[in-house]
């Protein structure tokens, strides 16, 4: 039985969900299957869209709509060049919540509050959310640097409180959380709720191979290393003998890698190379990146496809935050949420402290 509503924050509130606990957008992880489990917990499920071509994505959330009639949200990647035909399909189908890997342009976030979507891009600095926050953005969530995936270096107890202070709209605190400790400290900091990735990932619902799933139990927390070998981005990885190993390879070798993986993923993804010249030359000139780097960061679909779809982990790479290290079940998304609630109320009655 799912746990009643126990916790009403703003990201409650904005969403319509049950509890103020998110399950991030994750590449070939968050699909239809994880977001409406998490959905039919209470929670705020975010379907990732950046591994999905436009067909799959409307698919997708089709399938979610049919399995749970719950609110939901779908993480895109704001310098996409079709971001704003992702967005009219958010509009189209009623989804509630527009996540962003990257900070979306203020026409576009006007466009999907006109349609009352919530607007919440993830950020890594107090300086971003600011921005997004004056554009319009009506939450934002944190990625302190122990998260998976690509990430900052800024721990999650310092990069939360920054951005409570630099900022008045709410704010959801991911990087490390996995329990309902996490959820009572989370919340006394000010913060609206949690968003969970790596602990999403490892529950009985996520549809990467049980046997992936198994071996992200069996690393420690010290099993993830930062890697910029992959896609010239900081990206949290487990420490896997394939990561050595791209950690020490030369550049001819990760070059012809590269390139091989290049043209899986277009093949893939049926974008023309027009398409993916377009976005890579946006990146290149919207940031610091080079030439070199957007065509290592093409490789980087294809190799975390390998391990966590094909289930290949020797030739893949898992994206895991180091919470890892401290996660030893593949609980359902219900049991996960139904404890984190339980455990937030139990902390927050016997906070070890006396006080006049
Ligand atoms: C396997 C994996 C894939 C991820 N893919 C994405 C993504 O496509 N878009 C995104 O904004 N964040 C992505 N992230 C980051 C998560 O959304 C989330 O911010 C992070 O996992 C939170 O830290 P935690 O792992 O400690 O819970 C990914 C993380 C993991 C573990």
């Amino acid at each position: 039985m799912t746990t009643a509503p126990t916790f009403q924050t703003k990201l409650t509130e904005l969403t319509g969900v049950d509890h103020p606990i998110v399950q991030t957008g994750m590449g070939w992880v968050a699909g239809p299957r994880l977001v409406s489990a998490t959905a039919n917990a209470g929670a705020l499920g975010i379907l990732a869209s950046a591994t999905m071509t436009l067909d799959e994505l409307e698919k997708a959330i089709v399938e979610v709509k049919g399995r749970a009639d719950k609110p939901f949200g779908v993480n895109l990647r704001a310098d996409a060049s079709d971001a704003p035909d992702r967005c009219r399909l958010l509009i189209d189908h009623g989804v509630k919540v527009a996540s962003f890997a990257l900070a979306p342009k203020p026409e576009l976030i006007a466009t999907l509050k006109e349609h009352d979507i919530v607007v919440m891009p993830s950020i890594g600095a107090a300086k971003h959310a600011k921005k997004v926050a004056s554009w319009g953005a009506d939450m934002v969530m944190i990625q302190g640097g122990e998260g998976g995936g690509h990430t900052g270096a800024v721990p999650t107890t310092l990069l939360l409180p920054s951005v409570l202070d630099a900022v008045d709209i709410p704010v959801v605190a991911a990087g490390g959380f996995f329990d309902g400790r996490g959820l009572a400290a989370a919340m006394a900091y000010g913060a609206a709720g949690i968003g969970m990735g790596t602990r999403f990932l490892l529950t009985a619902d996520s549809a990467v191979p049980e046997d992936v799933r198994r071996r992200y139990l069996e690393f420690g927390l010290d099993g993830t290393v930062v890697t910029t070998k992959a896609d010239g981005m900081p990206h949290r990885l487990l420490r896997t003998e394939f990561i050595d190993t791209l950690e020490k390879e030369g550049v001819t070798a990760k070059l012809a890698r590269t390139i091989k993986r290049t043209r899986q993923f277009k093949e893939m993804s049926g974008l023309p190379w027009r398409t993916l010249v377009k976005d890579g030359r946006s990146m290149v000139h919207g940031g610091d990146r080079t030439w070199a780097e957007v065509v290592l960061a093409a490789n980087t679909p294809m190799l975390l496809r390998a391990g966590l779809v094909e289930g290949d982990t020797s030739a893949g790479m898992l994206s895991s935050g180091q919470v890892v290290g401290l996660l030893d079940d593949l609980p359902t998304c219900e049991e996960l949420v139904d404890r984190i609630i339980a455990g937030a109320v139990d902390r927050l009655k016997h906070l070890d402290a006396t006080h006049t």
